[in-house]
């Protein structure tokens, strides 16, 4: 009735990867038009490069994702590399001037010894002076407390319709808050509330000290970091935690 690949195509619908629209991807898109090899860890369902080729991008470009449907999306442009696999996977050695992982894909990274494994599996793949650049929400906005039911959370609609005409309803709902690691599920429904899909995610909100540390460990040097996606500093105010990490 719902498939993965459903999950994937509905996914592009509701957070399409658009650079006049959202300042968070304007912000990647002109990071990964300025390096001339990228790799994209976390890449779902590969949109951000997809627009990076479509704007003339001429150099390597290479994703990875655990997801294997969204992967399938991502493999509609071939002229983009894709891997199948976590941040830990990652195993190039100095091929990249560029790592990106967009719209909080770093969250995804929870225990403490995924966290590390990651990191320097990403300072890894990097080139001498090759830059990290991501986000994560910082924990101080409590994100999590506006992911409901009644899908009021970030202004998406609960109503949608997918790309065959079908409505859909999609919530989201908290099921636990351990420490800095929440977990939540996002249904997806009839219009009726009849539920054709549930997806865990667990996801971890690193405060500033608690990143910079494990980024210190991994052998990555903060050359950026901010509150907004404008290069404001990070305040008490900030939503997000904006870096962008060199290798030393
Ligand atoms: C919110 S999506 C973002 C996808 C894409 N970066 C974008 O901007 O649309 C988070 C992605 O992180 C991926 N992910 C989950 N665990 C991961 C891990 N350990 N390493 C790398 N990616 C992971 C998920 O499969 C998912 O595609």
């Amino acid at each position: 009735m719902f498939s993965d690949a459903d999950a994937a195509a509905l996914y592009d619908l509701m957070y399409p990867w658009d650079v006049a629209r959202f300042p968070s991807d304007a912000f990647h898109h002109d990071l990964v038009m300025a390096a001339d090899a990228v790799l994209d860890v976390g890449c779902g369902t590969g949109s951000m490069l997809h627009h990076a080729r479509e704007c003339g991008h001429s150099g390597r470009l290479a994703g990875i994702d655990p997801n294997r449907a969204a992967l399938e999306r991502a493999r509609r442009r071939t002229d983009i590399e894709w891997y199948e696999g976590t941040a830990a996977d990652v195993s190039w050695d100095r091929e990249f001037d560029l790592a990106t992982m967009a719209s909080n894909a770093f969250q995804c990274l929870v225990g403490d010894d995924e966290l590390r494994a990651s990191l320097v599996a990403i300072r890894t793949a990097l080139r001498d002076g090759g830059r990290f650049a991501f986000e994560t929400r910082h924990p101080q906005a409590r994100a999590w407390e506006t992911w409901t039911p009644d899908g009021s959370d970030d202004g998406n609609a609960a109503d949608v319709v997918d790309a065959s005409g079908r409505a859909l309803r999609v919530w989201h709902e908290v099921e636990s808050v351990v420490g800095d690691v929440v977990t939540f599920t996002e249904t997806t429904a009839e219009p009726d509330g009849a539920v054709l899909y549930v997806d865990r995610t667990t996801l971890r909100f690193l405060d500033v000290p608690a990143l910079n540390a494990f980024l210190a460990e991994a052998g990555f040097a903060v050359e950026g970091q901010y509150g907004d996606w404008f290069r404001g500093p990070v305040t008490d105010a900030s939503q997000v935690i904006v870096t962008i990490a060199r290798r030393g």
